[in-house]
């Protein structure tokens, strides 16, 4: 069977088997016994007191206070910034257990795979070729000339592979066909352009100084090209394909990588020549969205690995906008997000350029603002202070921003603020700010969720205050889950009384999957379970669900305690609307269909 995400799921079972999560977890953090769990340091949140869990009997790592877990192939994913499939393969080749789909993958799998595979090969002959151009060529001696007027030193140029696309048609053509490469492919790939008329192809880049672009483990993927001083488009990029998505790259993240997990922290920058520049002035937790706006994708590429970000767009207009955008995807993945101010519209390669390193550091990004703090100034552009209508346009404005913060000191820190530059009394905008939060509530109170947007994401949901706060039936719904995950007689018995009649629209898709991994003849392991998922949700909460305590052995009655629990709530709903209809009947008068429904209450409640 394949599981989806294009790996056989022998492979993915191989490689579970061949690391044990004690083993996988103990090279990083130090773990010591207690009862059935080990305890550590967390190495995805800074602590003091371990509240980091491996749990060998099932393969599994779990953090209360950060709420990471999953099994072994998830820990590598989270330490080492890997996406699935890559964590999979790099765990697959330290086993030696052999990669490709072998006899079990489909027919259609491998040709694919093979194109993919020339792609990247392509790629990389491309970027060594470029690269080489520019450095050992009369052809590369313009761009090298270019390079070096902008700035740009010789071990940046080597750093970042820097190189130069000829100014012919089939420089690339040629290099490739002598290597064999299917054109076709090429061209799918993003390299070469076929020519108006169809008969062949040509180079996709002529003339441009060409940045390759990595993916995070180091593969070029895709190349940007600019043109040597003015000219349009000054950059050209690969197109998309099924190697590069702009909305999923992050420029320098592979080299990145390494510094940005061991600050927890990363810079966010807009071009190709600020990270670059902040690289030489020492800034090696830098990366670039590459002139596109910033994508949830992205923010959750980096979720993992960091829990701060400094935005350091461009000081022009259009920077400033596209920080103030980035703000909620950021805070809304769970970062903690200040922006860097540069002034006279420089962006940060200019500004180290102009002022250097060292105020580059300190002024920019020591000095980066709050969020909130950068709204307010934001805001404060649009209104002229010294009219009393720009005053009190812009404090209504801030209250905005102001007013949904949930932490008083923070509020009264940025009223006081508002206060000594306006020259307005703290007392009348804290009554202004007080109101504010008197209407979002009966706001929010109409909504389910919309509190969250407010929430500034410094506020990590962990799972550890959970429980208290569940209703019964949610209980009851766990616990059925975790007992199923344990034993499948029980998902058994469960599944013939309650089938995936869960109230919890991710509890019943969880027993839906659970019930279709049994099917398949597998034995209970929550470990591999979580493996078969494809669904970041749902697999946090098969571990939160995993880590339940039990008792040791199940009873049927404990079981049907539970789904008693579980199938009253659809029972109290039918008799919770009942009674409205009740209640209208009489007041419509029609006593006699009141009654009727009366007695069909009492029989609904009697079950
Ligand atoms: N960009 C792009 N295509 C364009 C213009 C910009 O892909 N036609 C992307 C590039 O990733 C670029 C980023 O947007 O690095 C920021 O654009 P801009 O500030 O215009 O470029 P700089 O990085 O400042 O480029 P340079 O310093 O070479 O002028
Ligand atoms: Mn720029």
């Amino acid at each position: 069977m394949n599981t989806g995400r294009g790996i056989p799921e022998e492979v993915i079972e191989a490689v579970l088997r061949q690391h044990d999560i004690v083993d996988t977890v103990s090279k990083h953090v130090h773990l010591t016994k207690q009862g059935k769990y080990m305890k550590g340091l967390c190495p995805f949140h800074s602590e003091k007191t371990p509240s980091f869990t491996v749990t060998p009997d099932r393969q599994i790592f779990h953090c209360y206070g950060c709420g990471k877990g999953g099994n072994a192939i998830k820990f590598r994913m989270e330490l080492e910034g890997l996406t699935f499939p890559e964590a999979v393969r790099l765990m697959a080749d330290e086993a030696h257990i052999p990669y490709e789909a072998g006899t079990g993958g489909s027919a259609g799998d491998s040709p694919r795979n093979l194109e993919l595979e020339q792609q990247l090969q392509a790629h990389e002959w491309t970027a060594k070729l470029y690269h080489f151009l520019l450095k050992n060529t009369e052809y590369g001696k313009s761009a090298m000339d270019y390079l070096k007027s902008r700035g740009f030193s010789e071990k940046a140029i080597d750093t970042f592979q820097i190189g130069y696309a000829p100014a012919r048609w089939d420089t690339l053509v040629q290099f490739l066909e002598k290597r064999s490469f299917n054109l076709d492919v090429m061209e799918k790939g993003g390299l070469l352009s076929s020519k108006q008329d169809g008969s062949g192809y040509v180079d996709r880049f002529r003339d441009r100084v060409m940045f390759p672009l990595h993916n995070r483990s180091g593969k070029v993927i895709a190349f940007a090209g600019r043109v040597l001083g003015e000219g349009q488009p000054k950059y050209l990029n690969s197109s998309e394909s099924k190697l590069f998505s702009k909305s999923r790259t992050l420029y320098n993240l592979h080299m990145a990588k390494g510094e940005i997990r061991k600050s927890r922290q990363f810079v966010l920058f807009e071009g190709y020549g600020d990270v670059i520049s902040a690289w030489e002035a020492g800034v090696h937790n830098g990366v670039a969205t590459m002139g596109t706006a910033l994508t949830e994708s992205h923010a959750a590429m980096m979720r993992g690995l960091a829990d701060e970000v400094i935005v350091c767009y461009d000081g022009d207009q259009a920077g400033q906008a596209a920080a103030l955008k980035s703000i909620p995807i950021l805070e809304d993945a769970g970062f903690q997000v200040r922006i860097a101010m540069l002034s006279e519209g420089l962006d940060p390669d200019d500004f180290i350029r102009k002022y250097g390193a060292e105020r580059f550091h300190r002024k920019i990004l020591d000095g980066a603002v709050s969020s909130v703090k950068f709204k307010l100034i934001y805001l404060r552009k649009n209104h002229i202070l010294l009219e009393e209508d720009g005053k009190v346009a812009y404090i209504k404005d801030a209250m905005e921003v102001i007013a949904p913060l949930s932490s008083p000191t923070e509020r009264e820190i940025y009223l006081k603020e508002l206060s000594a530059e306006l020259q307005v009394s703290f007392e009348s905008l804290k009554q202004e700010c007080n109101e504010k939060r008197q209407s979002m509530q009966k706001n929010n109170y109409a909504g389910d969720n919309k509190g969250k947007r407010w929430n500034n994401g410094r506020h990590k949901t962990g799972q550890a205050s959970m429980p208290e706060l569940l209703p019964a039936y949610h209980v009851a719904e766990r616990r059925l889950l975790a007992f199923m995950l344990q034993d499948d007689e029980v998902a058994r018995y469960v599944g013939d009384s309650l089938g995936d009649q869960f109230n919890l629209e991710d509890h019943a898709a969880i027993a839906a999957y659970l019930y279709a991994y049994y099917a398949q003849g597998k034995p209970p392991d929550a470990s591999r379970f979580i493996a078969s998922l494809q669904d970041e949700r749902l697999e946090q909460s098969v571990i939160g669900i995993a880590m339940m305590e039990l008792p040791a052995e199940w009873s049927t009655q404990e079981l049907d305690d539970c789904i008693r629990e579980v199938k009253k709530v659809p029972q109290m709903k039918q008799i919770r609307r009942k009674k409205e209809e009740m209640v209208s009947a009489e007041k419509a008068g029609d006593f006699l269909r009141a009654a009727q429904i009366a007695s069909e209450i009492i029989a609904l409640e009697r079950q």
